[in-house]
């Protein structure tokens, strides 16, 4: 199973605290049977610069890589992008992509969409990235309005919906899985914080999703981490009821 979303790299952002807490976030995905783990900390691109956030990255990677060596887990450098209208004129795009892939995990604002977002989103795809929305269902307006992220699916993007949220019997919870239903969301990701507070929960997902929607997603995450320049085709027709999920 692959995690394309957390935030285990230790001191780097509001995830793990400590070694000790990534490495207890890792045993969980271990036991869960997670064998890649995408690390994305947040990149704010109005606070810092890709040279900056890369430097302290790369830092923390280099912290985490030999207690992570037992686990057997292939981790996978990223970012959480914070979608603002310098981001696709920011340099080392490439490298805050989810690595040797083009795809880039970008965050939207929790509580509005900006205007500017899609036309951010358009120019990324012009220039061979691959958006992947993080954790679409946390949006009230996608889950108030589905046709919103078909927008943004149709233009190319991917989304991906939260394990913790899919495992739960609330309006999130049966928007996570409506949203996949529909593949208006084709991944998965866990967005782990802590071993206690924001756990990852890999494992309780994919077993309320079931084997083989968990082989569709595997194979959707796969195609994200791939290193094809252009971006796959989005589903041409039918969207909402057709596209096999
Ligand atoms: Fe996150």
């Amino acid at each position: 199973m692959t995690d394309l979303h957390s935030h285990l790299l230790p001191g780097i952002d509001d995830g793990a605290k400590t070694l000790a807490d990534a490495v207890a976030m890792l045993k969980m995905q271990q036991a869960d049977g997670v064998r890649t783990v995408c690390v994305t900390p947040h990149f704010y691109p109005g606070l810092e610069t890709p040279d900056e956030f890369l430097a302290r990255r790369a830092a923390a990677l280099e912290q985490l890589l030999p207690a992570a060596a037992p686990y057997g887990i292939r981790l996978v450098e990223g970012a959480e992008a914070a979608i603002s209208e310098t981001l696709p004129e920011l340099g080392r795009l490439d490298e805050l992509c989810l690595a040797g892939s083009r795809t880039l995990l970008v965050e939207l604002p929790v509580a509005w969409m900006p205007p500017w977002a899609e036309s951010v989103l358009d120019e990324l795809l012009a220039g061979g990235i691959r958006p992947l929305l993080a954790h679409v269902e946390r949006y009230s307006y996608f889950r108030s309005d589905f046709s919103r992220l078909e927008r943004l699916v149709r233009l190319g993007c991917y989304a991906h919906v939260t394990a913790s949220n899919v495992v739960r019997a609330d309006e999130v919870g049966k928007a996570s899985r409506q949203m996949l239903r529909r593949g208006l969301a084709q991944a998965l990701g866990s967005d782990a914080h802590s071993p206690s507070r924001r756990p990852p929960r890999m494992g309780e997902a994919a077993r309320r999703l079931g084997a083989r929607r968990m082989g569709q997603i595997e194979h959707t995450a796969a195609a994200l981490l791939g290193p094809h320049t252009a971006p796959p085709k989005a589903p041409a027709h039918g969207l909402l009821a057709g596209f096999g999920w």
